[in-house]
């Protein structure tokens, strides 16, 4: 049985979902959700479905990213993950920090990389006048979101959208992508899943 890891810095519904698969037949478990933010709202979630959770909040450390992920790394350690999933974290990490899970930490981002790397996806899909939109789980590797692409979901963009309906849709995606993703990932399976 594999060990999950999860990071979020927010509501974490993908992280809901990923924890709701793992169950039964399926070769993971969750060991710990962590945040960067004490406040983020998937806390309270992971810790009301018994798991450990921890916070580590990245304000104190000011511009000190690595004592930052020094004591984000220590937490995530004691709970000796096989894989660590980004799920809505959004702290760049520093290639010390990834190179400690090199080829078993998966992110998930809300556009069809290699298009829209970084923010603002659904506003750059839209500028764009994309006519198509989804999301991506790949590998994290020390380039943001270049690493290799694992799996991928398209939604048609729709006349009349808006950031907020076109990332509610592209959402709902991803509520279907990362589970499917990570299910194969932790089964040793990384050839790329299209949905
Ligand atoms: C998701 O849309 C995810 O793709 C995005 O943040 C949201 C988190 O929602 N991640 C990024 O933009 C990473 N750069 P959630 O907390 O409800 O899962």
């Amino acid at each position: 049985m594999k060990r999950v890891a999860i990071l979020i810095s927010g509501g974490g519904s993908n992280m809901l979902e990923l924890v709701r698969d793992m169950v039964g037949d399926h070769p993971a478990r969750p060991v710990l959700v962590a945040s960067n933010d004490p406040a983020a709202g998937g806390l309270v979630k992971a810790a009301a479905l018994g798991i450990p959770t921890a916070a580590v909040d990245h304000r104190p450390f000011g511009k000190g990213r690595q004592a930052f992920e020094a004591a984000l790394l220590a937490e995530v350690e004691a709970a000796r993950p096989d894989i660590l999933c980004l799920a809505g974290f959004m702290r760049i990490l520093t290639p010390g920090f990834i190179q400690r899970f090199e080829g078993r930490m998966l992110n998930i981002h809300p556009s069809l990389l290699p298009k829209y790397p970084g923010l603002h996806t659904h506003a750059r899909a839209l500028a764009a006048g994309d006519t198509e939109a989804g999301c991506t789980v790949h590998e994290v590797t020390a380039d943001l979101d270049a690493g290799p692409i694992l799996g991928q979901a398209r939604v048609p963009v729709l006349p009349g959208d808006t950031e907020a309906t076109l990332a509610a849709r592209v959402l709902t995606a991803e509520h279907r992508l990362y589970p499917a993703t990570l299910r194969r990932f932790a089964a040793g399976d990384r050839s790329p899943l299209f949905l």
